[in-house]
């Protein structure tokens, strides 16, 4: 019986750690984030402040063209109030259809992400997080992963990065001290690498959190279940085995 309660516990521990997608690249840090681990959640804060790096350092070049704006309003998220919303959606430029091809307008709450024009092919952060390797830990990875080396090739610079696994085309986008942080948290490369990271996890799966809790209550109940399946199995046997028919 022990070993089906540890098969169990182990099932249900895989079925709650966070799929790993495929596409190997480079190092992975060492790294843990709040939302790590089977109790794990997102931190409001962090994904505040992740939202602000996002806007601030990455949005000119990465879109995120599945995320609705009201979707930053979401209590397990970022749980900005809907006036934040509106004015943060009104700071992007969206595609107006009601106008001529190419026209734009400011964003409502409604809208999702728009998608910049940039050179280079810089991916869509909406699934980013879940579409690599490692998850959030690989954007951490290669936000902290420049060597500094840099070469061009056919005239395109090309950037040494660690936690990409070789030489690629974004250069070192973040560096300590850019973002400015009002709730006293430092503003050290680290700190914004994880909270950048944090706030593209909850924008690649949302309910990241949901799905850890619904997998403890199962695991639980499975627990629970187990335990009375093995003493109904000993009460059964021990009174078969106490009675004196006449097979015994
Ligand atoms: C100036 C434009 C630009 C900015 C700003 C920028 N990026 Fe990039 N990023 C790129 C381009 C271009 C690529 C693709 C490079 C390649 O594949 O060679 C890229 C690739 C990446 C990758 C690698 C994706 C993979 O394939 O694994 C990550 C992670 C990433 N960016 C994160 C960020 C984050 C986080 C920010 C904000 C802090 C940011 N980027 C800001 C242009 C940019």
């Amino acid at each position: 019986m022990r070993l089906s309660i540890a098969s169990i516990l182990t099932a249900a521990l895989l079925a709650t750690s966070p799929a790993l997608a495929a596409g190997g690249y480079g190092k992975l840090l060492d790294h843990e984030f709040a939302f790590d681990g089977m109790f794990g959640a997102y931190d409001q804060g962090e994904l505040q402040r992740g939202y602000k790096i996002y806007e601030q350092a990455c949005s000119a070049c990465h879109g995120m063209k599945f995320v609705p704006f009201r979707a930053l309003a979401d209590e397990n998220g970022p749980g900005f109030s809907n006036a934040e919303v509106q004015e943060i959606a009104s700071r992007y430029e969206v595609a107006d259809e009601a106008g001529d091809p190419g026209d734009t307008r400011p964003g409502k709450p409604f809208d999702y992400f728009p998608t910049p024009m940039a050179v280079g092919n810089p991916p869509d952060m909406s699934l980013l997080a879940k579409a690599r390797a490692g998850g959030a830990l690989h954007i951490y990875s290669v936000l902290l992963g420049y060597t500094g080396e840099e070469k061009e090739v056919a005239g395109t610079f090309l950037y040494e990065n660690t936690g990409y696994g070789g030489y690629f085309g974004m250069s070192q986008p973040l560096w300590e001290g850019d973002i400015e942080y009002t709730d006293g948290s430092p503003e050290t490369l680290e700190q914004y690498a994880n909270d950048v990271s944090a706030f593209l996890m909850w924008a690649a799966e949302p309910k990241l959190v949901e799905r850890k809790q619904a997998g403890v209550w199962s695991l639980g109940f499975l627990i629970l279940f187990a335990v009375l399946v093995y003493f109904t199995n000993r009460r059964v046997w021990a009174q078969v085995k106490g009675s004196k028919g006449p097979h015994s």
